[in-house]
Formats: C-alpha cells, structure tokens, sequence
C-alpha cells in the first residue's frame, strides 16, 4: 500500500517497559511522518475502568472468565489526542491511580487481550501507524515493518514519571522517585511474567536504549530508522 505522496506506508510497532519514552517517541514520530498514533497500553486502561464502572473488579478476582461479558459491544476510539470509551472522553479517567492499580491484572487476562489484538488489528489495517504497547512486534503485529524495543534505567524512568506528575501539579500527593522507582520495577515484573503476551524483545527488534537520551534524539533516531524503509 502506498500513500497520497507515494511512500511506502508502514507499521511501526514500539515496544518496551513502562516510562521508556513509548508514548512521547510514538506520538512525535507519528506527527512527523504524517501516521496515526495508536497508543495501546490506554486501550487496555480503557477496558479496566469499564470493569471498574460496571462494578466487576472483585468478581473478576474470583473468576476471571467473567470478563468476556464486557467485551463484545466494546467502543474505543482515539480522536487526535483523545480517546473515547463507548463515546465518552475518557482521557484523563483512564490515567487515575485506580485505573493504574488495576490494569497490570485486567491485561493479564486472555479475553481482554484477544480482543484487544482484534481491535488493533483492525486500527492497522491501512498501515501507516505507529503502535506503541508491550506486545505489538510479537503479537499484534509481528509483520511489522520496523521493530522497536525502547529501553532505559529504572531509577532514570522514576525521575521522569516525576518530573511529568510534578509538571501536572498535584505536589503534595506526589510519590517519591525512589516510590515510583519500586512501582516501575514491579510493573516491569507484572509484565514479564504474565502467561498470555509477556513483555518481551522480538529477535528482529531495534533495541534503544534512552536512558541518556533526549527526546529529540531518539525520535531521530526511529525516524532515520523509518526512512531507510519508506524511502526519502
Ligand atoms: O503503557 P501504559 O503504562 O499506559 O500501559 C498500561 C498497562 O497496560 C501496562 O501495565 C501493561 C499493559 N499493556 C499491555 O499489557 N499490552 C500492551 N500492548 C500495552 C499495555
């Protein structure tokens, strides 16, 4: 498939840790290359505070087969930079500590991440997206063109996540960088070592390393990647 300018149009498919820089990476990348950001860890954000709203998330702890009622009628849509759920905004809903608690457990179950995979599947179908997640070069999508697997120290990835929540001014509530060090460490866990669609580096993978990285730098650095695929 070929674009209205004659690229090549493609799959870029990001995948890494909690607070590697995905989602900033992705979302710049996107914009220059005239893509749509798909941005997959807020679909199944999406999906958790749908169970937390319909009032399941003990019951699911019992017996987690429960899920599959909530999914079939399942709307998310991304409109620019926000995302809908069954037509309501729900963007800053979904970045709630509540939501952030519980989504390590609703994305560990089977139902949710079948149909998830469906559902971003059929977002990329055109091409000409860049996908961001922990399972898209494996998973979703593991045709994808160019694979990324972005990386950085934990203790740097706390100091972001705190100079971004200290940024969004909610001071005194604010956890500490070594707090959200260990937080991060235990979602790296969680993430790894769950059975259906572990984080993990496909082989074909690019492996960045951002820990001393800027912004600039690595979104340059997909993007000269993605050119060598597009063409100039
Ligand atoms: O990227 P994020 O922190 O918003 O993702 C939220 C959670 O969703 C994270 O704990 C892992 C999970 N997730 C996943 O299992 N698979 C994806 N493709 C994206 C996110």
């Amino acid at each position: 498939m070929e674009s209205r300018i004659g690229r090549k149009l493609i799959i870029i498919a990001i995948d890494g840790p909690a607070a590697s820089g995905k989602s900033t990476t992705a979302r710049i990348l996107a914009g220059r290359l005239g893509y749509t950001y798909i941005d997959t860890g807020a679909m199944y954000r999406a999906v958790t505070l749908r169970v937390i709203g319909a009032g399941l998330l003990d019951e699911l702890r019992r017996d987690d087969s429960k899920v599959s009622g909530l999914l079939h009628d399942l709307i998310i849509e991304f409109r620019g930079d926000r995302v809908f759920l069954d037509g309501e905004d729900v963007s800053e809903a979904i970045r709630e500590n509540s939501v952030s608690r519980e989504v390590s457990f609703i994305s560990s179950l089977k139902p949710v991440r079948d149909r998830l995979k469906e559902l971003q599947q059929q977002m990329g179908a055109a091409r000409g997206i860049v996908m961001d997640g922990r399972d898209i070069g494996t998973v979703v999508f593991p045709d994808a063109e160019l694979k990324i697997f972005l990386v950085a120290d934990p203790r740097e990835r706390a100091r972001r996540r705190h100079a971004e929540l200290s940024l969004k001014g909610g001071c005194p509530g604010i956890p500490t960088v070594k707090d959200l060090e260990e937080e991060i460490r235990k979602r790296d866990r969680d993430d790894e070592e769950r059975t259906h669609a572990p984080l993990k580096r496909h082989p074909e993978a690019v492996m960045v390393d951002t820990s001393k990285m800027t912004i600039e730098e690595q979104v340059g650095l997909v993007y000269d990647l993605a050119m060598q695929i597009v063409g100039q």
